[in-house]
C-alpha cells in the first residue's frame, strides 16, 4: 500500500472509467481526461487521501478518503482493477487504507455510501465491520449509508 502520487494520474483515470465503476458511481457519465487532470492537480496538493494497493509489484486498486469537516468523518470511495475483483482484495485494501488514514485524524469516523443494488460493495463494508445506519436517496439513487467508529 502506498500513497497515490502525480505519476498515478493515468492509472487512476483508467480505473475511474472502468464501466462497473461508472455504473456504481452516482455520476455515471465517463470522466474526461481534462476534468481528471484538473481534479488530480488540486487533489495532489497537500494530503490527498488516496491510497493505492500493491500486490507483487502490481497496482490492484485504490481507496480514497474525502474529508467531511462538519461531520468529522472520512467518506470512502474504493474500487479495484477489474482483473483483481473477487479475490478478497477489497477487504484487505480497505482495512489497510483505513488504518493509515485513521492515524491522520484519530477522532474521525469512517462513512460510506453504497447503492442498494451494489451487493459487492455492501458486503465489503459489512465484512469490514461497518454498521448500516440508514437509507438515503442521492441524485435519485437509493443507497445504504454505512459508518464505522
Ligand atoms: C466493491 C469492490 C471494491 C469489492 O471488491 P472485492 O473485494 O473483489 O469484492 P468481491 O467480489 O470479493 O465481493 C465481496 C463480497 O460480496 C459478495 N458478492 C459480490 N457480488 C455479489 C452478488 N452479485 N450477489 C451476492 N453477493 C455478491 C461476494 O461473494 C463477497 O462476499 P463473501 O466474501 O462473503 O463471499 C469491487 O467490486 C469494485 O471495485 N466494484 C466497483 C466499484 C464499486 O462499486 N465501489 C464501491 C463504491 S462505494
Amino acid at each position: 500500500m502506498r500513497k497515490a502520487v502525480f505519476s498515478d494520474t493515468a492509472l487512476l483515470f483508467q480505473w475511474a472509467n472502468q464501466p462497473i465503476v461508472r455504473f456504481q458511481a452516482f455520476a455515471q457519465q465517463p470522466i474526461t481526461w481534462f476534468d481528471h487532470t484538473y481534479w488530480c492537480h488540486r487533489r495532489f496538493v497537500g494530503k490527498n487521501g488516496i491510497w493505492v494497493g500493491v500486490l507483487n509489484n502490481r497496482e490492484v486498486g485504490q481507496v480514497r478518503f474525502d474529508e467531511d469537516l462538519q461531520a468529522a468523518c472520512w467518506l470512502i470511495d474504493i474500487h479495484l482493477d477489474d482483473s483483481y475483483k473477487g479475490k478478497g482484495l477489497g477487504l484487505q485494501l480497505l482495512n489497510q487504507a483505513m488504518q493509515q488514514q485513521a492515524a491522520l485524524r484519530p477522532c474521525y469516523y469512517f462513512c460510506a455510501l453504497a447503492k442498494v443494488s451494489n451487493t459487492a460493495s455492501c458486503r465489503l463494508f459489512e465484512k469490514a465491520g461497518f454498521s448500516m445506519v440508514g437509507l438515503v436517496c442521492l441524485q435519485g439513487q437509493w443507497c445504504w449509508q454505512y459508518e464505522r467508529f
